[in-house]
């Protein structure tokens, strides 16, 4: 039998979703030989299937100081601002960053950014290609353009299971079957959890295992308590349950019916509101969904939407759709600084992987993928700046994958859904799913009600706990202020 395959590069990316993209092109960009590890094969990362957009302050009449008010008003007083600042001033330049790349985003008939208006947004600020196919038109060409780049390895189709550490230092990652890359830093970019919750919109390898291996590595993780549930995810619907109906379908005159046909919620007010007003209706009515109404809306804006509904059976041009809230993006993770530190030397973490305090308890419509374009790349610069230390002994042996049983992604959807209470956290924080664990525990320790995360034994939202942090650095979350 040939030994395991032993590779040497400057910076090596755990995902090649739109963040580790950005890191490995940005890293590559400046020198480095480059290794990305994916556990899917490349461009069919969770970024592939994102509906949504890029929001950037383009239009005429926004601003980045705009778009930082409404990132801050969705995140419940609990965004982070300097990184919001970040994200809101570099977003312009990086969307033509994109472009000069190849990226092709719609446009208007005067060639202008054909943008979108989504939830929270007080302008129109979405930028789309293809529609509904931003993720896939992204994605596809950056993985384009990393593999034809000569300093690039790609190894698809592998789990990231070890970090290879010495004396606290990241040296690397190790792999499922037993490949080591050794690298002067190692980037986490292996997407969100949501696929832990039962009733999700994720693919089911949205588990969290990077956060697990910055966890297990010393890295802190913070904000677990707040798990977006998007609004509208189809349900009931044979074969594509927990298919999501983007956001920018509202932002074009979609809108919401109750079981009685009645409108109830201002569909593109911040998605903690609709999700919560969704399941009001539910629980008041025993109705198990809600209708989307967008027969007014042109199906030629959305293609994928109304392709993947036709095939399933339902005409969104004649009738509406049962929809209601999923598991769709962790607002927590590992905690970063704004370059992607996580503080544990040589480790560095970006995207939804991530926890800078740039969501606080809401994310605001389509930030995410640009959030993960604009910290990829500030994270592979600071990356390269770490030494190149050779490791003293041989790479560590591949841990077993922590996979959660269906008993976990249940008690999840139960005990850590739309509405919580200290019973049903306190018999998840006995799960045997470590994540599980961390999520309760956060939970717990938010004795309140703050955007995406609703007590109902805690109803109020507490003004003492504005800008304060769940982090977990030991055993017990403590709360932290940030700024
Ligand atoms: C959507 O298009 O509704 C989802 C995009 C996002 O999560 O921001």
């Amino acid at each position: 039998m040939s030994a395991p395959e032993q590779i040497d590069v400057d910076i090596v990316v755990v995902g090649a979703g739109a963040a580790g993209l950005s890191a490995a092109l940005t890293a590559t960009a400046e020198g480095a030989r480059v290794a990305v590890v994916t556990a899917t094969a490349l461009a069919q990362t969770a970024s592939y299937w994102a509906q949504g957009g890029l929001a950037a302050a383009l239009a005429i009449d926004d601003t980045p100081l705009l778009h930082l008010e409404d990132t801050e008003r969705a995140g419940r007083e609990l965004v982070r601002r300097s990184a919001a600042e970040v994200l809101v001033s570099e977003a312009p330049e990086m969307i033509l960053g994109l472009q000069r790349r190849g990226v092709v985003f719609d446009a208007d008939r005067h060639g202008n950014f054909a943008l979108g208006l989504e939830g929270g947004h007080s302008r129109r600020r979405i930028v789309h290609a293809g529609g509904s196919a931003t993720g896939r038109r992204l994605v596809r060409q950056l993985s384009a353009e990393l593999v034809s780049q000569p300093s690039v390895i790609v190894r698809e189709q592998r789990r990231a299971a070890s970090l290879w550490q010495e004396e606290g230092r990241v040296l690397g990652v190790v792999c499922d079957d037993g490949l080591a890359v050794r690298a002067r830093a190692t980037i986490i970019a292996a997407g969100g959890a949501a696929a832990l919750w039962s009733r999700t919109t994720n693919p089911p390898g949205s588990l969290g295992g990077g956060m697990l291996l910055a966890w297990g590595a010393g890295a802190a993780v913070a904000d677990l308590e707040f798990v977006q549930f998007h609004p509208t995810a189809v349900t009931g619907v044979p074969g594509r349950e927990g298919f999501l109906i983007t956001e920018a379908i509202r932002g074009e005159g979609a809108v919401l019916l109750d079981p009685a046909g009645e409108r109830f919620v201002e569909e593109l007010a911040p998605r903690d509101e609709v999700a919560t007003a969704i399941w009001n209706v539910l629980e008041r009515t025993g109705a198990q969904a809600v209708q989307l109404d967008m027969r007014a809306v042109d199906p030629a804006r959305f293609p994928n939407v109304v392709e993947a509904l036709r095939s399933s059976g339902l005409d969104p041009a004649r009738e509406t759709i049962p929809v209601a809230p999923a598991a769709h993006y962790v607002m927590g993770g590992v905690v970063t600084d704004l370059h992607g530190d996580t503080g544990v030397p040589g480790l560095y973490a970006v995207g939804e992987s991530a926890c800078t305090g740039l969501h606080g308890a809401n994310r605001l419509a389509s930030n995410s993928l640009t959030e993960c374009v604009v910290f990829g790349a500030r994270a592979a610069r600071a990356a390269l700046g770490e030494p190149a230390i050779a490791p003293t002994g041989p790479p560590p042996a591949p841990e077993p994958a922590q996979d959660p049983q269906r008993t976990t992604q249940d008690a999840m959807w139960r005990h850590a859904g739309l509405v919580r209470d200290a019973e049903g956290l306190a018999l998840l924080a006995a799960d045997p799913h470590p994540l599980a664990r961390l999520v309760a525990r956060c939970a717990l320790a938010r004795e309140e009600s703050r955007g995406s995360h609703v007590r109902r034994d805690f109803p109020q939202t507490d003004p003492g706990l504005a800008m304060h942090h769940a982090v977990v650095r030991g055993d017990e979350p403590h709360l932290e202020v940030w700024r």
